[in-house]
């Protein structure tokens, strides 16, 4: 089989790619390790800044997005007690976020490439890339029980962290940057009203508490907790009590609800370079991996398909210039950096206002 644009990966990154390169006439194969049950069900952030909107929507994937997405022109920040507004359209000119789950975009690309008849495999095995400084690599995989290989102009890994596509970067040539914090995100669906319109973050003495919300229905919480926390030590009860205790403001209360999903994610930061090694490109976390704060992983992914997109586009086309996808690394690796180096303030700041850093238990 051959194919313009091999693409590892169906989550943000690998699926926004594939839309934009369709968008240019260019074919893809999307090949996807994991069940579409699961990628569609994986439950991540919720925050998409106004250059990730703009790009869904420009990319025929924002129907959805614009009625159900949740537009915030401000944000809560709340510390000593009190609550304050930021009040970001004021500060930016206009630009606001919107609250949507990065699940609920995986769900739209997908149903809106398979309702266009091109070719998406969930659950391929053995994934691997070869030949990738020659001007044709390979990608071979199983598929339904079947070897495939699958021949390509320019393969694109959005394979995230645990992805193979990197594996194909030679270890002498990879430079690896890795910080670990000694803290996780305690995230819970609940079906409750949220009682707060915006985002709020909250910075207590208990720790961390970040109050987000999925639609009027359906709120998405986060506590800080250890990041090796047992959800089985969280029952429900427990869960409630501790998010009041760090959230309560006078005049506020918290709306309870069935809560739907529990999971703990680990606080790390890693940024890897090159982002590209002969015509195989990295792309979202299989380069470099952010906290879930301010839904940094999916805006940087989906920024990392929407500069290489057109790119890989002119050069399948034979009308690039020479040196044209060199600067896809040029541009993406120091925003990966920056979020890096602002995710480390941030977090020494939190660390800092917590007493005993960590105080659960
Ligand atoms: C979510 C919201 C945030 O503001 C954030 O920083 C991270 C995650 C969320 O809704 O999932």
């Amino acid at each position: 089989m051959r194919t313009q644009v091999g693409i590892v990966g169906a989550g943000p990154a690998g699926l926004t790619l594939a839309r934009l390169l369709r968008a240019e006439g260019i074919e893809s194969v999307v090949l996807e390790a994991r069940s579409r049950d699961y990628v569609e069900h994986r439950i991540r952030a919720g925050v998409l800044e106004q250059g990730t909107v703009d790009t869904l929507v420009g990319a025929g994937a924002g129907e959805r997005l614009r009625r159900e997405g949740i537009v915030h022109h401000g944000i809560g920040l709340q510390f000593g007690g009190e609550r304050h507004r930021v009040p970001l359209s004021e500060l930016t000119g206009g630009a606001a976020i919107v609250i949507y789950g990065q699940t609920e975009i995986v769900k739209d690309l997908i149903a809106i490439r398979l309702d266009a008849g091109d070719p998406l495999h969930f659950e391929v095995e053995d994934v691997a890339v070869h030949d990738v400084e020659s001007d044709r690599p390979r990608i071979t995989y199983v598929h339904e029980g079947r070897p495939q290989e699958l021949e390509c102009d320019l393969v694109a890994g959005c394979d995230g962290f645990h992805g193979v596509c990197r594996e194909a970067i030679p270890a002498g040539v990879l430079t690896e940057f890795w910080r670990e914090y000694p803290y996780g995100w305690l995230g819970v669906l609940a079906h409750a009203a949220p009682a707060h319109g915006e985002v709020v973050y909250c910075n207590t003495e208990r720790g961390f508490a970040l109050l987000s919300l999925r639609s009027p229905e359906v709120s998405r919480l986060y506590l800080q907790c250890r990041p090796d926390e047992d959800v089985g030590e969280w029952p429900d009860e427990r869960i409630w009590e501790e998010l009041e205790a760090r959230v309560a403001v006078p005049g506020y209360t918290l709306n309870r609800g069935p809560i739907a999903e529990k999971g703990v994610t680990g606080m790390r930061s890693y940024v890897a370079e090159p982002m590209r090694h002969g015509r195989v490109f990295l792309a979202g976390d299989a380069a470099h991996v952010h906290s879930p704060v301010g839904g940094q992983g999916m805006n940087t992914g989906i920024g990392d398909a929407m500069n290489l997109g057109w790119k890989l586009a002119a050069t399948v086309r034979g009308w690039a210039r020479p040196g044209l996808l060199d600067t896809y690394e040029q541009e993406r690796h120091p925003v990966g950096e920056m979020v890096l180096r602002m995710t480390d303030g941030a977090y020494k700041l939190v660390m800092a206002r917590t007493r005993a850093g960590l105080a659960l238990r």
